[in-house]
């Protein structure tokens, strides 16, 4: 009974040392300590959230109490836990080793513990700092957006992680490769046609593969004609007037004569749209066909019109198979020509590469 009481007596005041020595070196105030390298903890001990830590502090025989604290609270003193949390386990408490396992780790667990030991009535402590690493994640993300060229905009992509992510935002184009913005936030003022597209927001750290998030960018302008040539073709024939634009959101299209809208599927007629372009086809043109045809391309924010001319050639010489071509490549000197608004197209420069090889053969056809 006795013994038993002074075994209890010496254990409290154990416990009540172990919380003192604990208190003042957090306070920065050193224990006493014999030699330095002992009791040996290991060093920092870096785990990622959910998994295990173990806390393992190396001992000898001479030691006669043991204790993890966490900061100044005593975890396990000996064989005995002193605190509820179910994650903390007793691992081993051999001759030479005393180590705990934290199992579920989150980030509050993260700090330093200290490993409290007892030789010869000397008390030595070690202390082990537990980092929680947290793979990155993106909690925050602007939505796609819908814009007019010339606005600015704003994106945001909040990123957590431990440590803490680094966020960077690059546009997604074939022509623009390179980061954007080194951070949170990306600001573009009066954006450009050519900056529409998918952002890609990357949150990276060390502790896992980046992850990355896409916001669409819609950038709307108003109609751009890029395509308006006119054609010639003999009575009879078939011939195509074909205007081509740019815009978004796509453009819509619609053909006059002379101030007169043509109606789709008009006889003798048809009138195909499609996204980008829009074509008049007459499947047997007459007198009355030719003359001055205007396109209007228009959407939410506008519209634009460019004339393109359906006129007379004789009856083609050559074979059919140079129909095409030849119609095109006549248009400058046979046809009062393609007057169009918008007249800078490829389309003209494709017309007059095919010109002058087709002048030759005309010449040389005439002798
Ligand atoms: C352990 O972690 C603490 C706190 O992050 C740091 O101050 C100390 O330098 C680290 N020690 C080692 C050995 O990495
Ligand atoms: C360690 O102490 C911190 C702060 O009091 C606490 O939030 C955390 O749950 C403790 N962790 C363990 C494993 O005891
Ligand atoms: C866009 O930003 C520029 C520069 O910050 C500012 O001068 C302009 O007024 C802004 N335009 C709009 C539409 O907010
Ligand atoms: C084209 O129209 C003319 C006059 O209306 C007609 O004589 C001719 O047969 C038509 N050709 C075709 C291929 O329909
Ligand atoms: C065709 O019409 C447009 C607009 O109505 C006009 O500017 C252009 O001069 C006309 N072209 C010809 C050859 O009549
Ligand atoms: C074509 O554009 C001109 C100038 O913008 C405008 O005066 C004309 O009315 C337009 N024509 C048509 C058919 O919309
Ligand atoms: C056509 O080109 C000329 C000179 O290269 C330029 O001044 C003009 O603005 C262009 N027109 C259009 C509609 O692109």
């Amino acid at each position: 009974m006795k013994t038993s009481l002074a075994k209890m007596h010496n254990s409290i005041s154990w416990a009540i040392f172990t919380g003192l020595a604990a208190l003042f070196l957090f306070q920065g105030v050193p224990v006493r300590s014999g030699d330095a390298t002992f009791p040996k903890a290991m060093d920092n001990v870096t785990v990622r959230q959910g998994e295990s830590a173990t806390l393992r502090c190396t001992v000898d025989n001479r030691v006669t109490r043991v204790a993890w604290l966490n900061r100044s609270t005593i975890l396990y003193a000996g064989n005995d836990k002193w605190c509820l949390d179910p994650r903390v386990v007793l691992l081993t408490n051999t001759q030479t080793q005393y180590s705990i396992e934290i199992q579920n780790v989150d980030v509050y667990d993260e700090g330093p513990y200290t490993c409290s030991v007892q030789t010869d009535n000397h008390p030595k402590t070690s202390r082990v700092h537990l980092i929680v690493q947290v793979p990155p994640k993106i909690t925050e993300i602007s939505s796609d957006v819908s814009i007019n060229e010339g606005s600015n905009i704003s994106l945001t992509c909040i990123a957590t992680g431990r440590p803490e992510p680094a966020v960077t935002w690059r546009h997604i184009s074939p022509k623009a490769v390179g980061f954007v913005s080194e951070d949170e936030y990306l600001e573009i003022t009066g954006i450009t046609r050519e900056q529409a597209g998918d952002y890609e927001c990357s949150a990276s750290n060390d502790v896992a593969a980046p992850v990355v998030r896409r916001v669409k960018v819609t950038v709307n302008y108003p109609p751009f004609i890029s395509d308006a040539k006119g054609t010639g073709v003999p009575v009879g024939q078939k011939g195509t007037l074909q205007c081509g634009a740019s815009a978004v959101p796509a453009a819509q299209f619609q053909w006059f004569k002379d101030d007169k809208r043509l109606i789709e599927d008009q006889k003798g007629m048809k009138v195909e749209n499609r996204p980008f372009f829009s074509t008049l086809t007459f499947f047997n043109v007459s007198e009355h066909d030719y003359g001055n045809y205007t396109c209007v391309a228009s959407n939410k924010l506008g519209h634009t019109n460019a004339s393109i001319m359906l006129f007379e050639i004789n009856e083609p010489t050559s074979s059919t198979l140079f129909q095409e071509e030849k119609t095109t490549a006549m248009t400058p000197w046979k046809g009062p020509g393609a007057v169009s608004e918008v007249n800078n197209g490829t389309s003209r420069r494709a017309g007059c590469i095919w010109l002058l090889p087709l002048l030759v053969l005309q010449l040389l056809l005439k002798f």
